[in-house]
């Protein structure tokens, strides 16, 4: 398989996304936590949830939008959807709707199902943008959907994001595609920033350095296993590196860096 390809699919395979969740579980700040004390979401909101995964960001959006709001939590993959639908608790069934739509598509999607642009006050996507194929197209298309008054809300990795996992994985050969370390490094500053600095009035970015800890040489490898940029080429090597840094260390700590960019008040045309 192509190698963008392969890695589509693995980042659309909700098992493996769950894998990672799992993984990450000893994380210093809760991620999620982190996100919903600093994103304000507002009673009675219309919101656009894109790369919605299995809804680890989901049941926040739907508890802080109250009865009088609705998320409409979009994914390409219906596995993870089908978590969600599976899950969610009885107070949510009525503010959330699961959509199927692949990221490429949405408006077409949206307009399809009687959504007419501008309609949300709040799109929202966490670690999952950069999937797309025309990132200026997909911002663009995002910016029309949001009501003047509205606000995007982007999470994703940025700068020595997973630093001390790939140093491991390069010094046992591992090579990580351009695409995966540009979703992992410089996505968020180069493509997102600099995009929603021109479209709204205000823009705020909130950085976090989120250590994880790792106990085992299994959950190390269980995180690298579920992750786009495994290769399986090189896994005996890389285990039998890990092992020795557990014997040696007897933990390893990653960094997970992370910024959420939230932008409000759409610049009117000059
Ligand atoms: C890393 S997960 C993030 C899930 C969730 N937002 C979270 O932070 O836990 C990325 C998600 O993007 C979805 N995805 C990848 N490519 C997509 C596409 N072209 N259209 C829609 N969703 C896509 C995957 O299926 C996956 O659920």
């Amino acid at each position: 398989m192509h190698n963008k390809a392969r890695i589509l699919s693995t980042a659309q395979n909700a098992s493996h996304l769950k894998g990672r969740i799992e993984a990450n579980q000893d994380q210093q700040t809760d991620l999620n936590h982190w996100i919903f004390s600093l994103l304000s979401v507002q009673e009675g909101w219309k919101v656009l949830e894109l790369c919605c995964g299995t809804g680890a960001q989901t049941t926040y959006l739907a508890e802080k939008v109250g009865p009088k709001g609705h998320i409409w939590a979009l994914d390409i993959s219906v596995e993870a959807l089908e978590h969600i639908d599976k899950t969610l608790g009885k107070q949510y069934l009525n503010r959330i709707t699961t959509m199927e739509v692949d990221l490429d598509n949405f408006s077409g999607q949206l307009a399809r199902r009687g959504f007419v642009e501008p309609c949300f006050d709040l799109i929202f996507c966490s670690y999952g943008l950069y999937y797309c194929s025309n990132i200026q197209e997909t911002l663009a298309e995002i910016e029309r959907w949001l009501r003047p008054n509205g606000k995007i809300a982007i999470v994703g990795p940025f700068g020595p994001n997973n630093e001390p996992l790939y140093d491991i994985l390069h010094k046992n050969g591992v090579v990580i595609s351009e695409y995966v370390m540009h979703t992992s490094k410089t996505f968020m500053t180069f493509d997102v920033v600099p995009w929603a600095s021109e479209k709204f009035e205000h823009v705020s970015i909130h950085p976090l350095v989120n250590p994880v800890v790792w106990e085992s040489a299994e959950t190390l490898m269980k995180y690298w296993k579920n992750s786009t940029f495994y290769d399986e080429t090189k896994l005996d090597s890389v285990r039998f590196h890990a092992e020795k840094h557990f014997r040696q260390a007897g933990r390893f700590v990653n960094e997970k860096w992370v910024m959420l960019l939230v932008a409000e008040h759409k610049r009117r045309l000059r």
